[in-house]
């Protein structure tokens, strides 16, 4: 037995399914295995800002229940309110690293396991070196596109609901004659709408790594038309995809970090393709659909891999580290590793080639 401790679990960034996963499987772990204390750090960092730290003593009773089972984070979190940046009443940005470090000693915690993704551990890894955090890394994302784990939390539920939700439209698709144009989530990345693209039967993909043409697409629905006699098409596109002259689509507010949010690619499709194809369409935007519910067994499997792992880093003392999925193994790389550069779909890729295989078009040839 690794001493007695009491570590910290923490849930940063946006939300995703399967984080319930991760927190229940730090817990038995650290509960079961090592006989450590586990406390739950409330709403992120915002939780160690508040005096008294906002914080809630997890226990193996807390997951007897659905917790498994369920979306969202029992812990909550935050995208707002970066510590070194933060936004006061007045106006002002403040830092308010310290305050964060002295809410963290006040816990008197041993380690501190955060679920995030690239952005929150920009900021974790700044706290933890400034205050002498041993910090441990459980990656989640439903965009997957950190570069260090082939999988990331969230992101085959995310995938699971925006393959589903091709099979709901394809059949009013097919029963109106109507061209269906799905957008979904992925930021920078088109790993969301590539997956779920192929799994849901798409004609056309259009991801943020593979420009393309109006025309293109417009050409592939008259052949779909033409060659298979077909009277519908799906299309999914990525709310990265940007116009055809390069402007990306936005909606006024920014994010946490400043950046413009995506929203409305399909829309601008929908606009402007039935005058090139004459065809009926209609756009859906997926949005936070794809974030909630209830957890693939992917996510649960790996969140409870994952979270185990973690644990067991924080009883070998081996901090900065962060757990990911390589090669179906969980192992561990240094955290800044893992977030030192974005993953992004392999154009030349096994997943591209396949859906080209199937005929999808892509936009660009
Ligand atoms: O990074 C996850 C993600 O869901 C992106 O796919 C999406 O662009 C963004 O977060 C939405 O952020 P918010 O929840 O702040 O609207």
């Amino acid at each position: 037995m690794a001493g007695s401790k009491r570590i910290g679990v923490l849930t940063s960034g946006g939300d995703c399914a399967g984080l319930n996963a991760v927190i229940r499987a730090v817990v038995l772990r650290a509960i079961n295995t090592y006989g450590w204390q586990v406390i739950g750090v409330k709403q992120g960092t915002l939780g160690l800002l508040s005096r008294p730290p906002a914080h809630v003593e997890l226990s193996l009773t807390d997951f007897t229940g659905p917790v498994l089972r369920t979306g969202g984070t029992i812990l909550e979190t935050t995208t707002r309110g970066d510590p070194f940046a933060f936004p006061m009443p007045d106006g002002s940005v403040a830092d308010r690293s310290e305050e964060v470090i002295a809410g963290y000693r006040e816990l008197d915690l041993d380690a501190l396991v955060v679920l995030g993704g690239d952005g929150s551990f920009r900021i974790m890894r700044r706290l933890a070196e400034q205050g002498g955090i041993d910090l441990v890394g459980i990656p989640k994302t439903i965009d997957n596109d950190l570069s260090k784990t082939e999988n990331a939390i969230g992101f085959v539920t995310a995938v699971n609901v925006a393959t589903e939700a091709l099979d709901r439209l394809q059949p009013t698709a097919a029963s109106h004659s109507r061209l269906m144009i799905l957008e979904v989530m992925g930021r920078d990345a088109g790993h969301i709408a590539l997956a779920s693209g192929l799994a849901g039967g798409a004609d056309v993909i259009l991801i943020p790594e593979i420009p393309y043409r109006l025309e293109t697409i417009a050409a592939k629905i008259e052949a779909l038309r033409k060659k298979e006699g077909r009277n519908f098409a799906l299309m999914v596109v990525a709310e990265g995809v940007k116009t055809e002259t390069g402007e990306a689509v936005t909606v006024t507010d920014t994010d946490a970090e400043g950046k413009p949010r995506y929203g409305g690619i399909g829309t601008y499709l929908g606009g402007r393709l039935p005058a090139l194809t004459g065809a009926d369409t209609r756009v859906t935007t997926l949005g936070h659909v794809q974030r909630g519910g209830v957890p693939s067994a992917t996510d649960r499997i790996l969140g409870s891999a994952f979270g185990v792992r973690a644990v067991d880093l924080v009883a070998e003392g081996r901090f900065g580290r962060m757990v990911v999925w390589q090669n179906r193994r969980v192992v561990d790389v240094p955290i800044e590793d893992a977030i030192a550069t974005h993953r992004r779909v392999d154009v030349d890729g096994d997943l591209v080639k396949t859906a080209r295989g199937l005929g999808v078009c892509f936009g660009d040839e």
